[in-house]
C-alpha cells in the first residue's frame, strides 16, 4: 500500500506579488535541489496564481487554489470557476476549509457540490474537515468527522482526484496540536468512513493530510503516524525555510 506523502502549503490571505514571488522561488529552488520523496502543493491567494505558476515552472510543485465555485461560469460576482483555475494552470483546489465553513457559512452539501464541479473540470481537490474546540470537548470529534466525510466527499471521489485534510479548528494557528495518539485515532476513523462511502480499495489509497500548527519540530512525529499521509500547512508555509525543513524532516 503506497501513499506518497503530500506536503501542501495554504498561504491563506497572505502575500503580495513581491513576497509571494520570493517565497515561491525559494521553495522551488530547494525542491529542485533536494530529491524529496514526496509531492508538493502550494495554494496562494487567487490574485497570485498566475504569477506563482511561473515561479514553479519545472519544479514539480503543483499549484492549487483555496476555494472554487461550483458553476462553470455565469452570474456569480466575485467567484472563480473550476475552468478559470485549470486555465491558470492549477491542478488542485482546497475546498471546505474551516475558515470558509465558518466565515462563509459553507455547508457539507455546498462543499460536495464544489468538489464534483472541480473534479469534472479535471481539478484534484483537498477536502477539509475537522472539529471545533467545543465539539472536541464534548467528545464528538469522530462523529463530526464521520458526518463531514459522509456529507462533503462526493461519490465520484477517487484516490487520485481527492485528498482529505483533517484540521482540528482549535489547532489552526494556535500552536496547539492533538497528541499523536489522538491524530492517529481520528485519521483511522476517517479512513474507515471513507471505506464505508467509497470502498476499501479507494480508502486505502486516499491520502489523509493532517493540518493545524504543523511546524518543522513536530512534523516528523505527526507524519510518521500510519494514517497520516502528509500535511496542510498554514503559517509555516509562509517561511521558505520552515516549509522546506518540514519536507527535510519528513521526506528524506
Ligand atoms: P496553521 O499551520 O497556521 O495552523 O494553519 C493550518 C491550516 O489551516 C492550513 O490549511
Amino acid at each position: 500500500m503506497i501513499r506518497k506523502k503530500l506536503i501542501a502549503g495554504n498561504w491563506k490571505m497572505n502575500c503580495l506579488s513581491k513576497d509571494g514571488t520570493a517565497l515561491a522561488q525559494a521553495i522551488a529552488t530547494e525542491v529542485k535541489a533536494n530529491k524529496f520523496n514526496c509531492d508538493f502543493l502550494i495554494c496562494p491567494p487567487f490574485t497570485l496564481l498566475g504569477l506563482i505558476k511561473k515561479c514553479l515552472r519545472g519544479s514539480k510543485i503543483a499549484l492549487g487554489s483555496q476555494d472554487v465555485h461550483f458553476a462553470e461560469k455565469g452570474a456569480h460576482t466575485g467567484d472563480i470557476s473550476p475552468l478559470m483555475l485549470t486555465d491558470l494552470g492549477c491542478g488542485y483546489a482546497i475546498i471546505g476549509h474551516s475558515e470558509r465553513r465558518v466565515d462563509h457559512f459553507e455547508s457539507n452539501e455546498l462543499v460536495c457540490k464544489k468538489a464534483v464541479a472541480a473534479h469534472n473540470a479535471g481539478l484534484n481537490t483537498v477536502i477539509c474537515i475537522g472539529e471545533s474546540e467545543k465539539e472536541r470537548e464534548a467528545g464528538e470529534t469522530i462523529k463530526v468527522c464521520q458526518s463531514q466525510i459522509e456529507g462533503s466527499v462526493p461519490n465520484d471521489a477517487t484516490a487520485k482526484n481527492t485528498v482529505i485534510a483533517y484540521e482540528p479548528i482549535w489547532a489552526i494557528g494556535t500552536g496547539k496540536t492533538p497528541t499523536s495518539a489522538d491524530v492517529q485515532e481520528v485519521h483511522a476513523a476517517i479512513r474507515k468512513a471513507l471505506a464505508k462511502k467509497l470502498g476499501t480499495a479507494v480508502a486505502n489509497r486516499m491520502r489523509i493530510l493532517y493540518g493545524g500548527s504543523v511546524k518543522p519540530n513536530n512534523a516528523a512525529e505527526l507524519l510518521s503516524l500510519p494514517d497520516v499521509d502528509g500535511a496542510l500547512i498554514g503559517g509555516a508555509s509562509l517561511k521558505a525555510d520552515d516549509f522546506i525543513n518540514i519536507a527535510k524532516n519528513v521526506c528524506k
